[in-house]
């Protein structure tokens, strides 16, 4: 599933982010072309901007990808919860389109790694965190240091057993627009999550300096 339907807000580019030309395509499609890619995803559900179901569905089809675009909530979570409605049973796996740099092969090893441990819920992809992270108050005074060295910056794509998210949705079905990832509401519901470690490469593109930054790690790709 590739949650698709955020406004873009904060990037600024006057439309949805999943839309904004990244390379020589919609962001959009380089999600849809990875997981396409990879051996261990089998159907592919877009969750779009309302009323940009159709686009989306063009989209895929432009990078000849195979996909269904059903319509998003208005937060995050509130997409994936949506898209997964049409999802099978077995194992499903989240990707943002904001990150756009996710391989193939990243999609097939947190599946692989979900589907090789039957007392594991959800398989995440995450690289260390190198900054040193503080928590604070609203009025910005520092409260704790958190030991660097067991943080983690948190990335997708995530890979769920179907009916663990499903469970861990509903049960938290009036927190969705307050989680920031689909891990937490597994992780709430007293489900195992794993990470595994993935190249801080597979940036997300929030803010106009992500974009650029990614667009030089997308050309040195070549
Ligand atoms: O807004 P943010 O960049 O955190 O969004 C992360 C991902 O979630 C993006 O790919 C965005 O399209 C998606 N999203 C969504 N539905 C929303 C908000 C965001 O599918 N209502």
């Amino acid at each position: 599933m590739i949650a698709a339907a955020g406004s873009g807000e904060r990037l600024g580019a006057g439309g949805p982010k999943a839309y904004v030309q990244f390379g020589d395509r919609p962001m959009l499609a380089w999600s849809l072309i990875a997981a396409d890619a990879a051996e261990r995803v089998g159907q592919i559900v877009i969750a779009a901007p309302p009323g940009g179901e159709d686009h989306a569905e063009e989209v895929a089809e432009q990078a000849g990808v195979e996909a269904r675009a059903v319509r998003g909530g208005e937060h995050r979570s509130q997409s994936v919860a949506l898209a997964l409605e049409h999802a099978e049973h077995g194992l499903v796996v989240v990707h943002d389109a904001a990150r756009p740099l996710a391989t193939a092969a990243l999609f097939d090893e947190v599946v692989s790694r979900l589907d090789s441990d039957a007392d594991i819920a959800a398989v995440i992809a995450a690289a260390p965190v190198t900054d040193t992270i503080k928590e604070a108050s609203r009025g910005r005074r520092v409260l704790r240091t958190p030991e660097r060295s067991s943080l983690w910056a948190v990335q997708t794509p995530q890979a769920f057993r179907t009916e663990a998210l499903r469970d861990a949705v509903a049960a938290h079905a009036d927190e969705l627009g307050s989680v920031t990832d689909d891990a937490m509401l597994v992780e709430r519901s007293g489900g195992q999550v794993l990470i595994h470690e993935a190249s801080p490469e597979n940036l997300k593109v929030t803010t106009p300096l992500d974009m650029e930054v990614a667009q030089l790690l997308l050309a040195r790709r070549g």
